[in-house]
């Protein structure tokens, strides 16, 4: 295990801390291939929009998206935090709250149906499923229409503000997105924006596979050497992630944050498993410049797998470098506790039944 540390630092271009402060926000220097022209620079940390200096505090929170994979740990994290939590949902949707979220049904088609539903809220979280998150702009615009003084994305994975090459084009979406509520954040009074990554959701992805382990074959995919650091954040912590943010109204104001439980690598957590376990587990070795090529032939060709391969390779790469440094971590500003990666893997190991 990598040491972890919560640094509160909240830099806008995590990936690119200090050279982005010495060159003045230029985001966009840093970046290559397609996504560079249409990325803009984020302000400096010490820069504050014009409306956020006199923000208090916020209260009512709308959550689009929160009975999805991660929705729901961020609608928990909100209603223990004591804030009014209101969800939207899809006209014809079945999903489920729990007690204490109020639900309205909308028509996102409709920006009508969606400001009425945003009316008194002062933030709104997106958690908005992957295939949705083009229609962020018109949410977007409907939240502002409804007086919402801050809007957090549907981002939570990697942070495209760094994104380049083939990935970018997949997650070129997200990144419209936060252009679009930086443009907002200039010209509308009063309206803020957060943008929280926060890599692989990790316990999410031990379940699924995401991270290379399997317990029910106990094999682990290592991605080239197994060595490279990688991020990785459990769901309930981003949950608390966003709980933290509308907290924090201030300070984070226009600036995109990055969180994580822990930085490891695959080796480390399938040692810490064949400790736990008195096991040893059958290993596969994956070239991720192969994952690269698979993901870039299936986006040539518009196949839905295509960012499997490419998050893969993003995050796994040797030498990629794209897990969060320890100065990058939001998590101490946010109010966030450490995690322990060896219980995180030990709640997943029970849960398996590979101990007891
Ligand atoms: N870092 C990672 O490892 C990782 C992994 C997965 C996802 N993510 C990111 O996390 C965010 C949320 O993803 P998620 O997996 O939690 O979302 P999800 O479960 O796929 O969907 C969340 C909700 O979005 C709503 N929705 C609205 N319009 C929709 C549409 N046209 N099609 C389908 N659903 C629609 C649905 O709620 P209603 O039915 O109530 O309307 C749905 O339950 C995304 O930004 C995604 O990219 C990151």
């Amino acid at each position: 295990m990598l040491p972890y540390e919560t640094i509160h630092i909240c830099n806008p271009d995590a990936m690119e801390c200090q050279e982005y402060k010495e060159a003045g926000g230029e985001t966009s220097r840093h970046l290559e291939g397609e996504m560079v022209s249409s990325r803009q620079s984020i302000p400096s940390i010490t820069t504050k929009q014009s409306g956020s200096s006199n923000m208090t505090s916020f209260k009512n929170i709308a959550v689009v998206g929160g009975a999805g994979n991660l929705g729901p740990a961020i609608v928990k994290a909100l209603l223990d935090a004591d804030f009014n939590v209101t969800a939207l949902s899809r006209e014809g949707s079945t999903s489920t709250f729990p007690s204490g979220v109020t639900v309205k049904k909308v028509n996102y088609d409709s920006s009508d149906s969606v400001t009425a539903a945003l009316e008194g809220q002062d933030a709104l979280v997106s958690v908005i499923a992957s295939p949705a998150i083009k229609n962020q702009i018109a949410l977007v615009d409907a939240a502002i229409a409804a007086g919402v003084k801050r809007i957090i994305p549907s981002e939570f994975g990697i942070n495209t503000r760094v994104a380049n090459g083939a990935i970018a084009k997949i997650l070129s979406a997200k990144v419209q997105t936060v252009d679009y509520l930086m443009e907002k954040a200039k010209s509308v009074p009063g309206f803020t924006w957060t943008g929280l990554a926060n890599s692989l959701f990790f316990d999410w992805g031990l379940t699924r596979g995401t991270v290379g382990f399997n317990a029910a074959t106990k094999t682990a995919t290592i991605y080239d050497s197994g060595n490279e650091p990688v991020s990785g954040t459990n769901l309930a912590y981003i949950g608390k992630g966003v709980a933290g943010i509308l907290k924090h109204p201030e300070e984070t104001a226009n600036k995109y944050l990055c969180i994580a439980s822990f930085t490891t690598t695959q080796n480390e957590i399938l040692a810490s498993i064949e400790k736990e376990t008195g096991e040893k587990w059958k290993v596969e070795h994956v070239k991720t410049a192969d994952l690269q090529k698979s993901g870039e032939e299936k986006l040539a060709q518009g196949h839905p797998m295509a960012f499997p391969d490419l998050v893969r390779a993003w995050s796994f790469a040797d030498g990629c470098g794209h897990a969060f440094k320890p100065g990058e971590n939001a998590a101490g500003m946010l109010g966030l506790e450490k995690e322990s990666l060896e219980e995180t893997l030990r709640v997943w190991m029970k849960e398996k039944g590979l101990i007891a």
